[in-house]
């Protein structure tokens, strides 16, 4: 792609730190591209009524894809508290911006790399190189909700046992957006590693050959939805003989993640499962500052670090960087940039080892744009 035309989504709270800090970053590879500005978040629901603006959603649709910082999103009884009387009377409903998004544009893979840089000493152990594929457009998301159940539901067999004065969501699992998920994380398994950037001891599972996809799951529970991702998963596998394959349940896998990090290569599992595991995998690699992600659809995709607004530290211009600048690597990436990314990458590996400068969340005294100055210089110097 020639130039590309980003959407250029800061957001709330820290969301523009760090997206200030990966532009320095970009810039100093030597990228060109149009960056775009778009409104989104917080501030637009309670100026406008919505966190989405229609002008927002027709920017990416003109747009190669775009780069989110991050937004806050409250729950319901504080949205409404927050927005003016005039879109109250017109009752008006929040929606979350980034979901919006996923499903409008189909951005059905959430990727979401989560990588021990050797000498971070947020690290739980040294090389854990864990990659989670998450359903990102269904599951417990899929956004069909209703605080009274509403009566003509409870003509449903199975409903009698759902209590009158339940709140309910709808858990939709389909055999289509599995199957899909699954063949991103097989056919990821079957890529050569990105960068050595966190190379493998030797009891790691992929430190040999083969790697291994773990498809995680309640089956025993949510017998309906999670035996749909099951038997899309197996099926999948099938296809991937060389790939090694096991199922786990997602308490377990919790539990494991924890006890032996180094067991994981790449998970694969629904929405909400992923969300979750995936801060917890950003943890053993030095939380949140440290967790990129990607939300990939055929055409379009939008990439942003897994963190949120993070109001306790906004403005502060102590917010750690990495994360947003290895999503911008991702970009980088996904527009067939690679090379650029493995540098981007690289830089970032070299600063944390060096570790001269580290941000608060590191346990050092530096700030958002001194550890985002340290990897463009790394970066200029062509590590
Ligand atoms: P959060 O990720 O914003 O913060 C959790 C903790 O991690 C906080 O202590 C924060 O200071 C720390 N943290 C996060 N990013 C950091 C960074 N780059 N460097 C150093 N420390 C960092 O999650 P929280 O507090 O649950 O949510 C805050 C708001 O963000 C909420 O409104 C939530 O809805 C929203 N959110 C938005 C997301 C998005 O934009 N995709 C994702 C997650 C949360
Ligand atoms: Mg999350």
């Amino acid at each position: 792609m020639a130039r590309p035309d980003i959407a250029w989504l800061p957001g709330d709270g820290i969301g523009g730190e760090v997206l200030e800090a990966a532009r320095l970053v970009l810039d100093s590879s030597g990228f060109e591209a149009s960056y775009i500005p778009g409104d989104i978040g917080w501030e637009f629901w309670r100026k406008e009524g919505t966190p989405l603006p229609d002008r927002t959603i027709e920017l990416l649709r003109s747009t190669d894809c775009a780069l989110l910082g991050a937004v806050t999103s409250k729950p319901n009884a504080d949205a409404i508290r927050e927005l003016p009387e005039r879109f109250r009377a017109k009752g008006v409903r929040y929606s979350g911006a980034v979901l919006r998004i996923r499903r409008m544009f189909d951005l059905y893979t959430c990727l979401r790399p989560c990588r021990a840089y050797p000498g971070n000493p947020g690290n739980r152990t040294e090389g854990i190189d864990i990659t989670i594929f998450r359903e990102n457009t269904e599951g417990m998301y899929s956004g069909a909700e209703w605080d009274k159940i509403p009566q003509e539901l409870y003509n449903i067999r199975g409903m009698e046992r759902v209590p009158r004065q339940a709140a309910i969501t709808v858990r939709a699992v389909t055999r289509k957006a599995s199957i899909r998920i699954a063949k991103a994380a097989f056919a990821h398994a079957l890529e050569a590693p990105r960068a050595e950037v966190a190379p493998k001891p030797p009891t790691a599972v992929n430190g040999g050959a083969k790697h291994r996809v773990t498809a995680v799951h309640k089956a025993n529970i949510m017998r309906a939805t999670d035996g749909v991702f099951l038997a899309a998963t197996r099926e999948v596998a099938q296809g991937y003989p060389e790939v090694e394959y096991e199922e786990m349940l997602v308490d377990a896998c919790a539990m494991q993640l924890v006890r032996d990090p180094l067991r994981f290569d790449i998970i694969v599992t629904t929405n909400l499962f992923g969300d979750i595991l995936s801060d917890l995998c950003a943890q053993l690699v030095g939380g949140m500052g440290f967790a990129p992600s990607a939300n990939l659809g055929d055409d379009y995709a939008m990439f942003e670090p897994s963190h949120g607004s993070a109001p306790d530290i906004a403005g502060q211009g102590i917010a750690n960087p990495v994360a947003a600048v290895l999503s911008a690597g991702m970009m980088l990436e996904w527009l067939g940039e690679k090379d650029r990314a493995d540098r981007v990458e690289r830089a970032v590996a070299e600063v944390v080892r060096e570790g001269r400068v580290r941000t608060p969340d590191m346990g050092g005294p530096d700030g958002t744009m001194a550890m985002a100055t340290a990897i463009a210089v790394k970066l200029k110097q062509g590590t």
